[in-house]
């Protein structure tokens, strides 16, 4: 009888200690190699994926965190029901060729308690800072120990989080932190919904609802480009939403790409962005586009 080999399964090696973490990447980056970051909180999906695929196209070897911080948490928020699958996203960071997972203990990101240590400063407290007090700060702070504990030379995000991605390259300049910022787009379904783990909460039909969220988007950087009105834009806007179910719809903006600032007229000379975000059931989903030149 000829012997059947089992097939043993690699699995991605994870850490759970900043130290071991440092050993590692210190071996690595003594062999010269360029070392790429993508922070998450798991429950990853092609969005994440997208930011792995990118690490490993222009950086030696890629690291991946997951950590569900709770700094970035508000009371009566999800930070206790966030979808949590260690195992799965093992798997598919695995397969996408990843390198190392550091998922850190609570104690070994805040040693001495769970708060934010840094401040977002104006840009935090702006859009979704208005409705996630302190959500920035709870932000900069983690994505600060992480670049500190895994020592990268390049850093991937989302610009699904656009605000965030804003927030974290200005944190980065004003701390001297010498990690290069690279944003990814946002990846979507075929009928434009945003990927996020957060989509977990929403039910069939909510599902079906939710790609109004992004051609609202579309359809609010028509009219600025078009030279509409802005407070009848944003009235407009929020009308479609409610419309369809969604509720409270907590901001519809067009803002300048790089300060977050609101524009009220379109210019080809000043790159814009428009900003959503609303609940849907269960769910509080944000989305933002680019406007382009018509
Ligand atoms: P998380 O929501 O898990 O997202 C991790 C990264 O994936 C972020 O940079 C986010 O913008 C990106 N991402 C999520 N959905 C995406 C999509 N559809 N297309 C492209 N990128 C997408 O964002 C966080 O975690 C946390 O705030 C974190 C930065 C890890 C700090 O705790």
């Amino acid at each position: 009888m000829p012997k059947i080999k089992p097939k043993i399964k690699k699995v991605i090696k994870t850490v759970r200690a900043a130290s071991e973490l440092a050993a590692q990447v210190g071996a690595w980056r003594d062999d010269g190699k360029k070392i790429g970051l993508v922070p998450t909180m798991g429950a990853l999906h092609a969005g994440h994926m997208a930011l792995v695929h990118r690490a490993k196209k222009v950086c030696d070897k890629v690291c991946v965190t997951l950590f569900v911080n709770p700094t970035q948490f508000g009371e009566g928020e999800d930070f206790n029901s966030y979808p949590r699958d260690e195992e799965k996203d093992c798997a598919m960071l695995q397969d996408a060729g990843a390198d190392i997972l550091y998922a850190p203990t609570v104690a070994e990101m805040y040693p001495n308690g769970t708060t934010a240590t840094l401040s977002a400063g104006k840009l935090g407290n702006i859009l979704e800072g208005t409705f996630r007090p302190g959500h920035f700060d709870g932000v900069a702070t983690v994505v600060e120990r992480l670049f500190s504990h895994t020592n990268p030379h390049v850093a991937f995000f989302g610009e699904k989080d656009y605000q965030q991605l804003q927030v974290i390259k200005q944190m980065t300049i004003k701390q001297k932190i010498g990690v290069e910022i690279v944003g990814v787009p946002t990846v979507r379904g075929d009928d434009g919904l945003a990927l996020s783990s957060r989509n977990e909460y929403l039910t069939a039909a909510e599902l079906a609802l939710a790609p109004t969220l992004h051609q609202t988007l579309q359809a609010v950087a028509g009219w600025f480009v078009d030279g509409e009105d802005m407070p009848a834009i944003l009235a407009r806007a929020t009308e479609a939403l409610e419309k369809v179910g969604f509720g409270p719809v907590d901001y519809v903006a067009v803002v300048d790409a790089t300060t977050l600032e609101p524009l009220k007229t379109y210019s080809a000379h000043v790159p814009a962005r428009v900003l959503v975000a609303a609940k849907l059931g269960r769910a509080r989903l944000i989305d933002n586009i680019a406007v382009t030149a018509p």
